[in-house]
């Protein structure tokens, strides 16, 4: 089969009231990411030569998240077909097929979007609709097909016959058309309709008028869910969070208790991989082969290198990077900063802004002062070096390779390597003390 060039045209003008919010629904994040760009992404995946999204008046903010694809404004919501025409303009010139999408419809998957493009290749289709057998057809567009499966018309509930009512296949909004072709059919569209709108799914009794094929392809029902409260968006993340889950575990990673981890669409997990109960990835990590992230630990935008241990309870924080073998464990908190291999950070502590070496050992309630009130400093933690427990590192600071510093220091020079450095006040015991301020003769034993 020859390679038709493809054009994606991504839905996102409206205005998402019943979402009750100040950012555009379309930007509304379901695994960490804008509702558009898990349609960005499907779309992506078939490689078009060009993507346009329309958005509308006001939505500079989408227009910033599509970016690099271009950005058409629909002045006036006026329909779909009306929303598609916006888009005429950056695709005056392109000779394919047209892919329309809706940004509000984050489920739909490159597997449910190329079954339009075989379904129009394999009956020269001018128009293919996607279509899913709906349990409760509700508002959606019913598709109704003839003797030979073609597509007559789709008839949006508001507008349907009692009997067109019955039909359960419905509309699942995305549809595939022949450019330049499609141009004229959707010019053809009039508003002589219950809403007084300009229909996109018009263009199918439009081409059956003119002697054109066409075609509908089944895609699942999931990747029709589209997203109009914030009722439905828990429902689609619920959705989504169980793909990512499965995606996890058949990637070789063991979740203890999958419904309480939660993944970003971005989370890349190897290979004997554990994960402990209630666990959120937020967007950016890497856990790489054989790590066990173990309960109640929380890691956005950090690397968790080969067989490392973190948690139960640990924060990574933006700009973590744990190297092979470490170990982080409870009420640790890192942001910004690097840890060797092997090294062992293992309870209530604080790196920020920090490099520490390979086998380095960080003791209890170790704290990198990174912040003066003004500007962010860095603390520098050398190869095998040894920090005593509640220890406060006074950045920017440098600890040489193998230094040691004892427990309670406040330090705030440089500490050479190899060098035992103690900054704390030094420990005084007043003997018979206790037993004269309480007037007693003799000591208590
Ligand atoms: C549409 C279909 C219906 C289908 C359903 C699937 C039409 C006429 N009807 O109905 O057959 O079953 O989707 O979900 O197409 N939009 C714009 N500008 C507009 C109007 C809409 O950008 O002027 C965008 C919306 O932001 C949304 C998408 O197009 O992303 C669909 O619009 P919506 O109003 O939700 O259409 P439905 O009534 O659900
Ligand atoms: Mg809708």
């Amino acid at each position: 089969m020859t390679k038709t060039a493809l054009a994606c045209i991504v839905l996102a003008a409206g205005r998402g009231t019943r979402m009750r919010s100040d950012l555009p629904k379309v930007l509304h994040p379901l695994a960490g990411l804008p509702m558009l760009g898990h349609v960005l992404k499907a779309a992506a995946a078939l490689t078009p030569e060009r993507t346009v999204v329309v958005t509308g008046p006001g939505m500079e903010d989408v227009a910033k998240f599509a970016a690099p694809h271009d950005t058409v404004t629909q002045k006036m919501q006026q329909g779909t077909a009306d929303a598609v025409l916006a888009a005429q303009s950056k695709l005056k010139d392109f000779s394919g097929e047209v892919l329309v999408l809706y940004g509000d419809t984050p489920l739909v998957t490159a597997s449910a979007l190329q079954k339009l493009r075989d379904a129009r290749q394999a009956a020269d289709a001018a128009v293919v609709v996607a279509a899913f057998e709906a349990e409760e057809p509700a508002a959606y567009g019913r598709v109704v097909t003839d003797e030979d499966g073609q597509v007559t018309a789709i008839v949006e509930a508001l507008d349907a016959t009692p009997e067109q009512k019955t039909i359960r296949l419905c509309n699942a909004g995305m549809m595939l058309m022949k450019s330049p072709l499609m141009w004229d059919l959707l010019a053809a569209i009039d508003n002589n309709n219950a809403k007084r709108e300009y229909y996109l799914t018009d263009a199918v009794s439009l081409a059956r008028e003119r002697g054109l094929k066409t075609a509908h392809a089944e895609i699942p029902a999931e990747a029709a869910l589209g997203i109009n409260d914030r009722v439905e968006l828990a429902a689609l993340e619920h959705i989504m969070q169980q793909r990512l889950r499965e995606k996890a575990m058949r990637g070789g990673a063991t979740l203890q208790d999958p419904q309480t981890v939660y993944f970003s669409h971005d989370t890349a997990i190897g290979r004997d991989v554990t994960v402990g109960a209630n666990v959120i990835f937020a967007p950016g990590v890497t856990v790489e082969d054989g790590a066990q992230i173990r309960a109640f630990c929380h890691l956005e935008e950090a690397r968790v290198g080969k067989g490392a241990i973190v948690g139960p309870f640990a924060r990574l924080r933006p700009g973590t990077d744990l190297g092979a073998g470490a170990h982080v464990g409870n009420f640790v908190e890192i942001k910004k900063s690097a840890v060797g291999a092997g090294t062992k950070i293992n309870h209530l502590t604080y790196i920020g802004d920090a490099e520490i070496g390979a086998g380095a050992n960080i003791g209890a309630g170790t704290i990198t002062c990174n912040y003066d009130g003004f500007r962010k400093h860095r603390t520098s933690i050398g190869d095998g070096a040894f920090i005593g427990s509640n220890t406060a590192l006074v950045a920017p600071v440098e600890i040489g390779a193998g230094a040691f510093i004892g427990a309670g220091s406040v330090i705030t020079d440089n500490v050479p390597p190899g060098t035992l450095a103690v900054a704390r006040g030094r420990q005084v015991n007043f003997e018979n003390w206790a037993r004269k301020i309480r007037g007693e003769k003799k000591d208590k034993p």
